[in-house]
């Protein structure tokens, strides 16, 4: 079994973070979302993983994962000149992929669920003892993973019949056959290149994955499914994203390496890595502070996320994600929001008493 994780989408919904950086490594507990799906991949067993990536994205991407020996697994990088849509990527990846089966996977994703339970359903229906007279045809080809959702029509959708089998699926009705969407996890065997090839770009003049997967059914392959256990998250939008980073850190194991001194308190689950510095602070989990990064006289809150090297001083922040080498100053009620790198967020005092921005494009700030 083989890994495909897609990493070339633009991230539109993430600017202006994305403008400098590739939506698949904002961090969600200061860990890179990229990096929980091939740990995931790792912990199924898949040690042999394509990773395609866009022309944008593709050099910080690779610097972020390197050859994989940081997650024991080996890693292959195909580049995909222009998104022209998921089954596009299993196109180009097909030499890569040879005739092995594969799980593909979003790199934007991310599962409560592990990926190893879904692995092994799918190779012990394709292994279990059969009839003498049973055709290949008769295996399974995929098997999609299906979640609950209160707006299908932002996703991929499946149709269930009675007897459990997938009849339909359409990407992004209008009307919705169904709650099922189609997240971001495939498992696919050989047939899915014949299906790839044989599809029309869609209205959004993408190759879908879905008409592909559509395509075996019509074919009469047999398409397993099976519907997630525990929370999906699609992080490529601000406000999912928080919503993920809370998730990951109610999970998190409190460990305090960094330095506080005897006016700071940290309360509830918190990680305070080595090298950073509370002084007359207080942090109150689930939160992680990375490592160098320095508190003076600042209060963090529930579902905060601070990066590697930032100094917050005189400052209140919660529900939030910094990222690394960022400074907060003299400012409170931070919640809800998202920090790139090397931001800035101050009071200076300066007069006239003014609200001075600086902004890059795609941003967004919502004064108190
Ligand atoms: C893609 C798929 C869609 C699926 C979704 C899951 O949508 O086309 O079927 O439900 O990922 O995240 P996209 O992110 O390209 O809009």
């Amino acid at each position: 079994m083989k890994g495909l994780i897609l990493a070339g989408g633009a991230g539109t919904r993430l600017r202006p973070i994305t403008h400098t950086s590739a939506k698949q490594l904002v961090p969600i507990a200061n860990k890179p979302i990229l990096f929980y799906v091939v740990d995931d991949m790792a912990a199924a067993g898949i040690k042999d993983i394509g990773v395609v990536v866009s022309p944008e994205s593709g050099r910080e991407i690779a610097t972020a994962l390197g050859d994989g020996s940081q997650f024991g697994v080996e890693l292959t990088f195909i580049p995909q000149a222009e998104p022209l849509g998921l089954a596009h990527c299993v196109r180009i990846a097909s030499d890569f992929l040879g005739d092995d089966d594969f799980v593909m996977y979003l790199g934007d994703n991310m599962l409560q669920q592990k990926l190893r339970p879904l692995v092994d359903r799918f190779v012990a229906e394709r292994t279990r003892p059969r009839e003498l007279h049973d055709p290949e045809s008769e295996l399974p080809a995929a098997q999609i993973l299906l979640a609950h959702v209160d707006d299908p029509r932002q996703f991929g959708v499946a149709e269930v019949n009675a007897q459990g089998g997938v009849v339909r699926l359409v990407e992004k009705p209008a009307d919705p056959p169904s709650d099922l969407a189609l997240t971001g996890v495939y498992i696919f065997d050989k047939r899915i290149h014949a299906a790839v090839n044989a599809i029309q770009p869609s209205a959004r003049g993408e190759l879908e994955i879905t008409d592909a997967i559509q395509w075996l059914i019509d074919a009469g392959f047999p398409v397993m499914h099976e519907v997630l256990e525990g929370w999906w998250i699609d992080t490529g939008k601000k406000d999912p994203l928080l919503h993920c980073n809370r998730l990951v850190l109610d999970t998190i194991v409190a460990r305090i390496d960094g330095d506080l001194d005897a006016e700071s308190r940290v309360e509830g689950r918190v990680v305070i890595e080595a090298g950073a510095v509370l002084r007359a602070s207080v942090v109150r989990g689930p939160a992680v502070i990375g490592a160098g990064t320095k508190l003076t006289d600042t209060y963090v809150g529930p579902y905060t996320a601070i990066g590697a090297n930032c100094e917050l001083r005189d400052a209140e922040i919660e529900h939030s994600v910094v990222l690394e080498r960022s400074r907060i100053i003299g400012v409170h009620h931070i919640h809800d929001s998202l920090l790139g790198r090397e931001v800035e967020v101050v009071r200076s005092g300066d007069r006239p008493k003014a609200t001075r921005l600086m902004l890059g494009d795609h941003s967004r700030a919502d004064l108190e």
